[in-house]
């Protein structure tokens, strides 16, 4: 699959090296310095590459926007046009200092971004894990144990696309239901983050719903 990184930070620059190693052709894009997004190509030892947000868009099966919210509107106006593109997003609607959810309760991030992008197909995922999680999560993905991760969106074959990189990653995916339900996972992903960096025993967190059958 190609896919295509729309922000190359913490979040864009790890599961885009994920991906790659996944097998998967990568373009990084969207960082304050290009020297960034080349090491990153180069890191990430297989095929990878880095370009501009355009560039990323053309040709991808599917696009991963990992932006501060703040950045969203710049780097989409960057990407053009997104008609009929897969579009994974673990941004959070927050506020300039991370404290507080911007949109919340009767919408969230991944519908606003829907809106604006109304051509895209949207699904909301890997946004309720730390960055600093993923690395151990890929490496320990041949275990018995997978730890979840939910993923929300009303396109179909957007989201089997999503759940088999989910999958690719290290987790389990857990089909939350239409992109509305982003509105809960949205602030479910604030109570991970309070726990990953408040909490004892460091960020790097997963979770992991178990059903227990009568
Ligand atoms: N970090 C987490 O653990 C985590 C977990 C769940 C969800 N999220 C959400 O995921 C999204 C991304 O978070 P993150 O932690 O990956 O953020 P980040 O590390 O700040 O990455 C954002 C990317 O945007 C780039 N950028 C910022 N301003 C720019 C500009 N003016 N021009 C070009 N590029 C610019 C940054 O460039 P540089 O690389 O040069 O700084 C960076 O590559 C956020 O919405 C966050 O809420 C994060």
């Amino acid at each position: 699959m190609r896919i295509g990184i729309l922000g190359s930070g913490l979040m864009g620059g790890k599961l885009g090296t994920i991906f790659a190693r996944a097998g998967h052709e990568v373009v990084f894009s969207y960082a304050q310095s290009e020297q960034k997004l080349k090491r990153l190509a180069r890191e990430a030892n297989g095929k990878a590459q880095h370009g501009t947000p355009r560039e990323a868009a053309q040709g991808a099966d599917a696009l991963l926007l990992a932006v501060h919210w703040s950045r969203v509107g710049d780097v989409l106006n960057q990407t053009g046009d997104l008609s009929g593109k897969v579009v994974l997003t673990c941004s959070l609607p927050l506020n300039d200092d991370d404290t507080e959810l911007v949109v919340a309760h009767t919408s969230s991030g991944a519908e606003e971004l829907a809106k604006k992008t109304p051509k895209a197909r949207v699904v909301g995922a890997f946004n309720t894990v730390p960055s600093e999680v993923l690395f151990g999560v890929y490496e320990a993905k041949r275990k018995a144990m997978r730890p979840s991760l939910v993923y929300c969106g009303d396109d179909r074959d957007a989201k089997q696309l999503a759940a088999s990189l989910i999958r690719d990653v290290g987790f389990d995916p857990v089909d939350a239901g239409p992109l509305r339900i982003a509105r809960y996972t949205e602030p479910f992903a604030l109570l991970v983050a309070q726990l990953a960096y408040e909490g004892e025993g460091g960020p790097e967190l997963a979770y992991r719903f178990e059903r227990f059958a009568k």
